[in-house]
Formats: structure tokens, C-alpha cells, sequence
């Protein structure tokens, strides 16, 4: 079978990314990542627990290697993730009362935190990065009212120590560690999933117009939150229309978007039936036709993992690759789209 790179294909496009670990950068799965692939997401090496598990002690040597690793491979690095409510250590956000409960930290302690841990991790890896995912899932997946985002907002450890202005507070502090170094180039993401849902993609919308409008105001029209990471974990009821409705919606903003850790659930048990197969190949066809159309404002294309044996969803087999690394109906679909 003629195996053309993917990222070949795109490359009047956007950039093709993959999420990483270092068992990656070896062997037959290095070459199959280079092959088809020109930038990489850490999978898990630079989340808050892998990078400050305890307070002021940083422990940088593992992301390091795996960033250094990928550079020399040639491929660009994306950041992920600074400020998120998952794999992030109790410290940060929260304490422990008389009771011995836990119990969210004040206000002033969260935000030394947080901007404590973005200024050091930022300016650690500097501009071995193309950019940042700066906050991580910060909305809820069920928006009481989506044009009221602050009621939307995940009730998090970060929502409970710091109140709604955590999320923009996080962007002010990444903001200035780009412009205290010079590092314009570098682009801060707000990232998150279910973005097919049109109540959520609406309450994201309204949170970066109005941060974004506030910044501008007082900074010469300049973006604050620069992309929309849309993760794009899918799975065979995801309707592409609603993928392209908050596309779309996401552009408006006139921020740039990015398909982040795309993958599609289909099947179970390490099985996939030739139903789901098929069905799994025309959504991600359905997609990539999407991504073409929209290719101006779409810089990035990340799938998250490389085959479905590694895949975080591997008993779904969500990836282009098989378990033999070899490329399924999947791969085709989005190497022909039409
Ligand atoms: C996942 C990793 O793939 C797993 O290995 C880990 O156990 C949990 O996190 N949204 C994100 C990613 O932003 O960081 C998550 O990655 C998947 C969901």
C-alpha cells in the first residue's frame, strides 16, 4: 500500500501534531511519528503534578528530555498544560481544615500558585514552544445559561479557591511572561472538549469575546487569548455539523483555531466490527473535509496518540493506526477526504 505523510498532504494547510510520551521517540514509532507528523503535544510530561508536585520543588528533567528529544527530531513542540482541574497537585488550589478536610485555598494563596507555576514553567521552556495550553476545561459540560459563561464554569478547586476570574487571571500571567521576554511568536490557548456541544461551545465563545474584549480595550486592540484549542475527542454520535457549527462560532472570535487531541471512539473491547470501521473512517473523512474548508484559521490538527493500542481509549480503537502501527480505513479517509 502507498503510504503518502499526512502532514505532507496538509502542508498548504495547518500543521499535523500527535501527543507524545518517550516511548515515542523510539524505534519503529518514532519513525511512524516523523513520517506523518511535524509537531508534538507532551501526552502527560508537562501537566502541573508532573512538573511542581510539591510546593516550589520543580521537576523538569523528564519534559525536558522528551522536548529536547523532539526538537532534535525536528518536530515543533506544543505546551500543554498549566492551569487545569485534572492531574494538578492539592497544593495549588486547596488545604487542609481543622476537620481534616479538604477545603479550597484563599484567594490570594491560589493566585501566588498559579501564576507562580506559569511564570517558572514558562519561562523554564521559553521558546522551545510554539505556544501554550494556558487554561484546560475550565467550562461545564452542561451550561445552566451559555450566555452567562461565569455561571458556566466548571465548579472546580481553581473556581472555588480564586472565583470566575481565575481563567483570565491565568491568561494576564502568561501574557506577561510572553511580553517580559520578548516571545510575541509564542500563542496562548484556552483548550477544551465536548466543543461540539453547541451550549458549551456558546458559553466558551461568550468567555474569550468578553476577556478578549476587555484586554483590547486597554491594549491597542491586542489579543489576550490568541486560539481555541478544540480537543475533539469524538466518538459514531458525533454529528459533524455541530463540530462545524462551533467551528465556526470559534473563528468569529478572530482568535486562531486548533483541532488538539482528536481521536474517535468506535467499538469496544480492542474490537472493532467493519460497521464501526467504516463509520469511524467517514466521520474523520467528514472532519478533515471541514478542516480543509476552514484551513486559513486553522493552524493545528493534533491526533492524540499515535495507535489504538497506546491510545487513552484504547479499548475503542479511536486512531488512523492499528496495534501494528499499520494504517487502517481511518488513515485513508483522512488522506481522501472527498
Ligand atoms: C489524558 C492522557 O491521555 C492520559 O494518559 C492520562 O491518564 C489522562 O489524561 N484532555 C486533556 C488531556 O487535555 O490532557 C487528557 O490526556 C485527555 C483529555
Amino acid at each position: 500500500k502507498d503510504i503518502t505523510p499526512i502532514k505532507e498532504k496538509y502542508q498548504n494547510d495547518f500543521l499535523i501534531g500527535n501527543a507524545i510520551t518517550s516511548s515515542d521517540l523510539e524505534g519503529a514509532r518514532l519513525e511512524l511519528l516523523k513520517m506523518h507528523h511535524n509537531v508534538v503535544t507532551a501526552e502527560n510530561a508537562m501537566k502541573p503534578s508532573e512538573l511542581q508536585p510539591t510546593k516550589g520543588n520543580f521537576t523538569f528533567s523528564g519534559a525536558d528530555l522528551l522536548v529536547d528529544k523532539a526538537l532534535a527530531e525536528g518536530f515543533d513542540v506544543f505546551g500543554h498544560v498549566l492551569v487545569w482541574h485534572q492531574q494538578s497537585p492539592d497544593w495549588m488550589n486547596t488545604t487542609t481544615n481543622a476537620a481534616g478536610e479538604r477545603v479550597p485555598l484563599n484567594r490570594e494563596e491560589a493566585l501566588k500558585n498559579m501564576q507562580d507555576h506559569i511564570k517558572k514553567v514558562m519561562e523554564h521552556f521559553g521558546d522551545r514552544v510554539i505556544g501554550w495550553d494556558v487554561v484546560n476545561e475550565a467550562m461545564s459540560n452542561n451550561p445552566p445559561n451559555p450566555t452567562d459563561w461565569k455561571a458556566s464554569l466548571r465548579q472546580s478547586n481553581w473556581y472555588h479557591a480564586i472565583g470566575p476570574d481565575y481563567v483570565e487571571e491565568s491568561y494576564l500571567a502568561a501574557r506577561k511572561v510572553l511580553d517580559d521576554n520578548g516571545w510575541d511568536h509564542i500563542k496562548l490557548y484556552y483548550n477544551d472538549y465536548n466543543d461540539d456541544n453547541q451550549n458549551k461551545a456558546t458559553a466558551i465563545y461568550h468567555m474569550i469575546k468578553e476577556i478578549n474584549d476587555r484586554y483590547a480595550a486597554e491594549n491597542d486592540g491586542r489579543l489576550l487569548i490568541d486560539g481555541m484549542g478544540m480537543q475533539g475527542h469524538y466518538n459514531l454520535s458525533t454529528n459533524h455539523e455541530n463540530v462545524r457549527k462551533s467551528l465556526e462560532r470559534f473563528i468569529t472570535l478572530g482568535v486562531e483555531v486548533s483541532i488538539t487531541e482528536l481521536d474517535i471512539q468506535a467499538g469496544g473491547n480492542h474490537e472493532q466490527s467493519e460497521r464501526d470501521r467504516v463509520a469511524q473512517a467517514l466521520l474523520y473523512a467528514q472532519l478533515f473535509n471541514l478542516y480543509k474548508e476552514h484551513a486559513d484559521s486553522i493552524a493545528r490538527v493534533t491526533f492524540w496518540g499515535l495507535n489504538d493500542a497506546t491510545s487513552w481509549r484504547a479499548a475503542t480503537s479511536p486512531l488512523l493506526f492499528d496495534r501494528n502501527l499499520q494504517a487502517k480505513l481511518a488513515y485513508e479517509a483522512v488522506m481522501d477526504p472527498v
